[in-house]
């Protein structure tokens, strides 16, 4: 009988997707469950695109993407972090940090090869490793450590196995942060076993208590990391669908020769915007962020107020409150909320196991928005009978 293939088979499909099904056939609805951006791309970004058109660019680039942008990909990373790319063969520009987590685990794992992921974490995770016929090793962490890993947990998950480790902070979806100390223990470990260490930092520009840590810059890290960056979040960008990779060159010139064959390139109107963000897209990158870091405070504040505690994010845009003091799965709360009062948020339990008892609600929205979407999360738990009592 024909069967599609049984490691694509036993993917099963991203519990987020449900959810804007439910909402696309609603109205009044206020969504806290996308993870992009509510701004529009910043002006300057937008007419390079139009530009660019205009001009008739509208080629094929280099397949590692254009130099111009590769060259300021590097200006950028060493200005910001200090760790230092060449343009010729260190970095590759994608079709957004997606391609690159496809392209690099198909680039570094060989069938059954282990990578290590700290859940809660980005839906597409272990679905890449899985499509690259390796074996996701999810390892959960808890609010109590902040879900950030502790180096026993890390070494206690590596075997024979063990090909890479996957850093993802800023996280989605909790919003967490780690601090250097306890990324550069990880870099450590890594080292000690020998193993590749991934890692996505596609919100690195979206920090809120302190500076952001390339894992790359940390001690002895450069050689066997692959740091995937992107324009999604911090330019506003998401639909035009570009990121990067950049590491070693063996691994970069690996990812680029898949690369080569199923893509070709970045569209090149992407890349324009993506030069234009890079030379002028600071000042909006700083007004976003202020103004996120707003909304952060709220939501926080009116999740806690609420009988719904919640973790200070460091960083993102997301808020990772508890729901288990009501007796409800965080996949029912999400449902009863969307059908009684019209809020979206996303079921932990789509981030991995330990994320059952938690619910993401994203504040990459207007802050009226927001305060609307609070006041009637508000009133749905205190509608709910277990609800505990809230001073
Ligand atoms: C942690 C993380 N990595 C990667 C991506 C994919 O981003 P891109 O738009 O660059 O493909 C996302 C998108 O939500 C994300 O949250």
């Amino acid at each position: 009988m024909l069967s599609v293939a049984k490691h694509v088979h036993g993917v099963r499909a991203s519990g987020i997707r449900k959810f804007f099904d439910i909402v696309a056939e609603m109205t009044d609805v206020i969504s806290l469950g996308v993870g992009e951006p509510d701004f529009a791309t910043p002006w300057n970004m937008r007419e390079a695109c139009i530009w660019s058109l205009e001009k008739g660019y509208t080629n094929y680039t280099s397949n590692w993407g254009m130099l111009e942008l590769r060259e300021l990909i590097c200006q950028h990373l060493e200005g910001l972090y200090g760790v230092s790319y060449s343009p010729a063969n260190q970095v590759l520009v994608t079709v957004g940090v997606s391609e690159a987590l496809d392209l690099v685990f198909r680039a570094i794992l060989d069938p059954g090869d282990e990578v290590v992921i700290f859940d809660p974490c980005y839906v597409s995770y272990g679905p890449c490793v899985s499509f690259s016929h390796g074996v996701p090793v999810h390892v959960p962490t808890t609010v109590d450590q902040g879900f950030v890993p502790t180096p026993e947990q890390f070494r206690a998950a590596i075997t024979p196995r063990t090909k890479a480790v996957l850093v993802a902070f800023p996280s989605n979806p909790t919003g967490a942060v780690a601090d250097r100390e306890t990324l550069q223990k990880i870099v450590d470990i890594a080292r000690e076993a020998d193993i590749f260490v991934v890692s996505d930092e596609i919100y690195d520009r979206l920090v809120y208590r302190a500076p952001h840590v390339c894992v790359a810059a940390l001690d002895g890290a450069y050689d066997r990391t692959i740091l995937l960056g992107g324009f999604s979040k911090s330019y506003a960008m998401t639909g035009l669908r570009i990121g990067y990779a950049a590491g070693p060159p063996d691994v970069i010139e690996a990812m680029m020769k898949i690369h080569q064959y199923v893509t070709l390139c970045a569209p090149i109107t992407a890349q324009k915007a993506a030069i234009e963000a890079l030379r002028y897209g600071e000042d909006s990158v700083r007004e976003m962020r202020d103004e996120y870091n707003r909304r952060r405070r709220l939501i926080v504040k009116r999740f806690n107020d609420c009988g719904m505690p919640c973790m200070d994010p460091g960083g993102a845009f997301y808020a990772f409150p508890s729901v288990k003091d009501f007796g409800l799965s965080s996949e029912e709360f999400a449902e009863r909320l969307l059908y009684e009062k019209r809020v979206v948020v996303v079921p932990g339990s789509a981030f991995g196991e330990c994320g059952e008892g938690y619910v993401r609600a994203s504040y990459a929205t207007a802050i009226d928005r927001i305060e609307e979407a609070a006041s009637r999360i508000a009133d749905f738990v205190k509608s709910l009978p277990r609800a505990v009592a809230v001073g």
